[in-house]
């Protein structure tokens, strides 16, 4: 067992940003106040007493922006507006108040990459070759005129051609996701400052911090330089490639890196401190270019290899010890397993809510910042639809596909919708999410929500619920778990067994004991007289070393924190 310790505590100064703990809204399918099916900020509003009993501290809201919808959000057609199915500016300042009269804080999901092609911008842009809004977007001339070959040969995100063609001005347009969204031109200062005074307009309101959708997307190569054939076909969270392309040219680009720092001086024009979390593809050295040189970029971004990791102690062992490695403090990790674009972790755990619980403990016990996808935290499952009828517009695109459950062996399902249906709040018609209980909500509810709810689980002690709540609460209580160092016990014959670290904070040593196996684990105590903390088994009081030779007995798929007495 390692217990050395290099660092000199007593200088660390955390920030309030790098050990809060974040949750995500999608606000279409929260809570629906107007019983059109559709979910809003009033919706939200009336379940902020749910997340502060939750004791979540930072909420980040996918997009409310006006949109056309045709990417539920993500296609902005007012930076500025709130789109009326959710709501007005009055409820939002409604909400960000009542966040913090809570004291919450509010993260704002800002898609720099490209706005909507209903966005007047853009109309504008597409108008004419001498428009004054023209180079707000990339417009290059084909390889042949007449629309019959594009500029280059790149490829978006989703696969297929990355230009439009516009007869009017026989020219094309660049996009780097889908049709219906056209990356802006960073290259372009006018549309930089726009942008960066319409973060300045909701950070003026107050709002603490954004996640920058797709930011790896915001520069692409001046010369267009053809991208180059890559083996790759299913884009992974190690490399960028996907779909037979490098994507060299378009993605994670020097400038992009350096667009970084400039927003971090845009944030640090803010006092108290706002933060940003970067949405960025590539390995974990790659996105580290984005947190900066001097960690004066990105507050944090998103690793998403926690997603495709397994259940296997020696495999999170490994992947922990390389973030340690590649972002030691100052530098903050963050842990997600699931968001609106990603099947639901409890559903790739085959819905062993013994198994979420050992991940939801490691989670919140790991140095850096929690990220809990809204439903996670009751255990809410994928849920199947139809990729014809699809209300994802990748889930339409791929409706060709011959085997849908192909998608689940290749790693991921091609509607996103299967992970954004409606909150299951309650057992009654439409899971207490629409109050109109006659409505179709805008995806349908999970079939599974009279066993899985809000208002049952918070009845159930055992519950995947009162789980996160008792966590969430253990680390408010200890700052060891919120600035604490992290220290691996490495035990190496067992580590197929169990993951065992050490969060230390000036004299505090907490520690956490995660038994992955369906057997019972006995383990040498590190301490003596250890007091427990908490334990994924709700009606665990105490461990009784002194009833097993003073080592610490661990139940299958166990989870347990301790200190000393
Ligand atoms: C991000 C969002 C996703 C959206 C895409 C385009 O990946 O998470 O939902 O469709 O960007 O904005």
């Amino acid at each position: 067992m390692i217990l050395q310790f290099d660092f000199n505590m007593s200088e660390w100064k955390y920030k309030w940003w790098q050990k809060t703990t974040v949750y995500q809204i999608y606000p279409r399918s929260f809570k629906d106040s107007t019983g059109n099916g559709i979910g809003d900020l009033q919706g939200i509003i009336s379940k902020l007493d749910y997340l502060e009993e939750l004791g979540v501290e930072t909420i980040w809201f996918s997009p409310f922006f006006d949109s056309p919808q045709q990417d539920h959000g993500y296609d902005v057609r007012d930076f500025r507006g709130i789109a009326p199915e959710y709501g007005t500016l009055k409820d939002f300042n409604q909400l960000l108040k009542e966040m913090h009269d809570r004291n919450m804080k509010m993260v704002l999901d800002f898609v720099l990459n490209h706005t909507s092609i209903d966005h007047p911008w853009f109309i504008e842009s597409a108008s004419s070759r001498d428009n004054p809004k023209r180079n707000w977007y990339i417009w290059r001339d084909g390889k042949k005129s007449g629309g019959k070959k594009p500029p280059n040969n790149w490829t978006t995100m989703t696969g297929g051609c990355a230009w439009l063609y516009y007869e009017n001005t026989d020219q094309w347009v660049y996009f780097h996701f889908l049709p219906s969204m056209i990356d802006l031109n960073y290259r372009n200062s006018e549309v930089k400052e726009e942008m960066f005074n319409t973060m300045r307009f909701w950070l003026d309101k107050g709002v603490d911090g954004f996640r920058l959708d797709i930011l790896h997307a915001i520069y692409e190569d001046e010369q267009l330089t053809n991208d180059k054939f890559s083996w790759t076909i299913i884009p992974s969270d190690k490399k960028v490639d996907t779909l037979f392309h490098k994507h060299k040219y378009d993605l994670n680009l020097p400038e992009t890196f350096d667009f970084a720092l400039e927003l971090r001086e845009v944030m640090d024009e803010y006092e108290p401190e706002r933060f940003l979390v970067g949405e960025v593809c590539g390995s974990i050295e790659e996105i580290k270019k984005y947190y900066g040189p001097n960690n004066n970029g990105l507050h944090m971004c998103f690793l998403f290899e926690f997603v495709s990791t397994p259940f296997d102690s020696k495999k999170y062992i490994s992947l922990i010890s390389r973030i340690e490695k590649a972002l030691p403090f100052p530098f903050t990790p963050t842990f997600v397993y699931g968001n609106h674009d990603i099947d639901r972790y409890i559903s790739l755990l085959k819905n062993n809510f013994l198994k979420a619980k050992i991940l939801a403990t490691m989670q919140l016990t790991l140095r850096g910042v929690p990220f809990i996808y809204y439903g996670e935290e009751i255990g809410m499952p994928n849920v199947r639809f139809k990729l014809k009828t699809s209300e994802d517009p990748i889930g339409r695109k791929f409706s060709w596909f011959p085997m849908p459950q192909l998608s689940r062996l290749i790693g991921f399902s091609l509607t996103r919708d299967r992970c954004r249906t409606p909150m299951q709040w309650n057992n009654e018609k439409n899971a207490g999410f629409s109050s109109n209980i006659e409505i179709e909500p805008w995806l349908k509810v999970s079939d599974t929500f009279e066993k899985i709810n809000v208002e049952k689980e918070q009845k159930n002690p055992a519950s995947l619920l009162n789980c996160y709540k008792r966590l969430l609460s253990v680390r408010k209580e200890n700052i060891a778990l919120q600035e604490g160092e992290l220290q691996l016990i490495k035990h190496e014959k067992l580590e197929k067994n169990y993951i065992s670290y050490i969060r230390r904070y000036k004299a505090q040593k907490i520690f956490i004991y995660l038994n992955f196996t369906k057997k019972e684990l006995l383990i040498q105590t590190p301490i003596e007289k250890p007091e427990l903390l908490f334990s994924t088994l709700s009606n665990r009081k105490a461990l009784d070393t002194e009833a097993y030779n003073g080592n610490i007995k661990l139940t299958p798929l166990e989870g347990i924190i301790f200190n000393k007495k």
